[in-house]
């Protein structure tokens, strides 16, 4: 099925999110759209999914005019999509989400045919779990197994592989070079110019909503970079620490939550660290992060901050004790989805002027613009909605929100859904702010090159417990990954 894009064009009010966008995708290939944050690229895959309506522009399916206003058109037609943010029910089961849109009643089938394509893409999931406790890796393939059930023959993926684990990267790709070996249409959104490299049999780049160029394989990473960005972005540069006193100290904590919990964690971080946490997504890293931010209690063990004892005290006793914690989740933990940039800050402003009844609008405003400039968030000013940022600014909202001189920073996946530029930048931010008040940095992430490159201590998570915790002068990605996988 060839599909073919022309002079696409969606604008909100005076943001030009795709301005004129022409492409083609070939039955049986992959296709990369690759593109800074705020490129444009998830505006014009909603179109072609339906979800979004175009202003102007066609789209042809083999030679002719298609019309897919709903998603509900768009999956007649064989379009799907897997949404850079889940758009599944967290409450409800594998099972039961597997169901929905399918006209099949039976759950007996149900299970069967969800069982039979589970087995032919390699995942393992269990029909009865409930969703939420999933990892963002289970709950994609949950939804690309359903958009393949309802016969999905062009498959849209948003930014698949942020805060998916390297394993299960490997059998995502793997899953979707099958798709197009079989002559379906596999469309992957990234801004991570490796997926590209390892998956796609061409590309299209996209700036600031129009197309700056487009190539097949075999690509060139230094023209990509270009196309991109301008000119391949410099990396932040590292400045040596030398830890002080411990700041967080856990003994034996066990606790609950995520997939595996915490079994019998110890650590001691120390003043002016910063310290990455690497292992498969959900094995401990998340509720690690949760307890050492008081949000989670430990079933057993004990937390000291600074040595004093903060075990079974709540988040804000630890907030005030100067952590501060920033969840992956953007849309779900982190942000208010209809609330406007304004509205965040002046949220923050009442929480932080107590007693104040009124909000001061004026404050927030230009409170909202400083954000907006020091955090170059782009996508329309201080009214813009935070679900309608795109994902990086989304995430670089969130960062303008971190305290601004924290004893311990707690960052779970912080640069998840930034492309390189805006990563290198965050990292840069963090030091500075870091580096003038001797914070601690503790951070989870999925890309061991990130840890490697701004952490000064790794540890690494396996089945709720640390089975590694070394330098990060003192190894490298392949032992990284032999322990992550559990050998260490
Ligand atoms: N519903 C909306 N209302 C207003 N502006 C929007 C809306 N959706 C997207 N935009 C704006 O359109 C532009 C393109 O956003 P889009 O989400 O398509 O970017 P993206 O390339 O997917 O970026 P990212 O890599 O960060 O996900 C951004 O400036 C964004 O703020
Ligand atoms: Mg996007």
């Amino acid at each position: 099925m060839e599909i073919v894009l022309r002079d696409i064009h969606k604008h909100y009010g005076p943001v030009r999110a795709n301005d004129g966008i022409s492409l083609t995708v070939s039955s049986g290939t992959v296709h990369g759209i690759l593109g800074e944050n705020g490129a444009g690229k998830s505006t014009l895959m909603k179109i072609l999914a339906g979800f979004t309506r175009r202003t102007g522009g066609e789209i042809r399916l083999d030679g002719r005019p298609i019309f897919c206003d709903t998603p509900a058109q768009a999956s007649g037609l064989g379009i799907g999509m897997l949404y850079q943010d889940p758009l599944d029910f967290p409450l409800l089961t594998v099972l039961e989400n597997f169901k929905l849109g399918h006209p099949e009643n039976d759950f007996h089938t149900l299970r069967d045919r969800l069982d039979r394509i589970s087995r032919r893409f390699d995942f393992a999931l269990n029909p009865d779990a409930p969703v939420r406790p999933l990892t963002i890796g289970e709950r994609q393939q949950l939804e690309i197994l359903r958009l393949l059930e309802l016969g999905t023959r062009i498959l849209i993926l948003d930014e698949p592989t942020t805060g998916i684990s390297a394993t299960q990267k490997t059998l995502l790709f793997k899953a979707l070079r099958q798709l197009a070996e079989e002559g379906r249409s596999v469309i992957l959104v990234s801004h991570k110019l490796e997926d590209v490299e390892a998956l796609c049999d061409s590309v299209t780049v996209l700036r600031s909503g129009k197309v700056t160029g487009r190539m097949e394989t075999p690509f060139h990473a230094h023209r990509l970079m270009e196309m991109m960005f301008g000119a391949p972005p410099a990396k932040p540069a590292r400045c040596a620490t030398s830890p002080g006193e411990p700041v967080l100290a856990l003994e034996g904590i066990f606790a609950a939550g995520g997939r595996t919990g915490l079994k019998g964690c110890s650590a001691i971080i120390r003043q002016g660290e910063v310290v990455g946490l690497a292992g498969l997504e959900g094995s401990g890293q998340g509720v690690f992060l949760r307890v050492a931010a008081g949000l989670k209690k430990p079933l057993e063990g004990c937390i000291r901050l600074k040595g004093e004892h903060m075990t079974g005290r709540d988040h804000h006793a630890f907030k005030t004790a100067g952590v501060h914690f920033l969840p992956g989740s953007r849309l779900e933990e982190g942000l208010i989805p209809h609330m406007s940039i304004v509205e965040h800050t002046a949220l923050r402003k009442g929480a932080r002027e107590r007693g104040a009844f009124w909000i001061r609008w004026q404050d927030a405003y230009r409170d909202a613009r400083r954000r907006i400039a020091d955090f170059r968030i782009k996508g329309g000013g201080p009214d813009a909605a935070a679900a309608s940022l795109s994902g990086g600014n989304q995430q670089r909202l969130l960062l303008s929100f971190l305290a601004e001189n924290p004893a311990l920073l707690l960052l779970e996946n912080p640069t998840r859904g930034l492309d390189i530029e805006s990563a290198h930048w965050v990292w840069g931010h963090l030091q500075s702010q870091c580096s003038e008040s001797r914070a601690t940095i503790v951070f989870s992430s999925a890309e061991l090159d990130e840890i490697l490159m701004v952490a000064d201590r790794v540890m690494v998570f396996f089945d709720g417990a640390i089975i590694k915790d070394v330098r990060t002068s003192e190894t490298d990605v392949g032992r990284l990954g032999l322990a992550i996988a559990g050998k260490v």
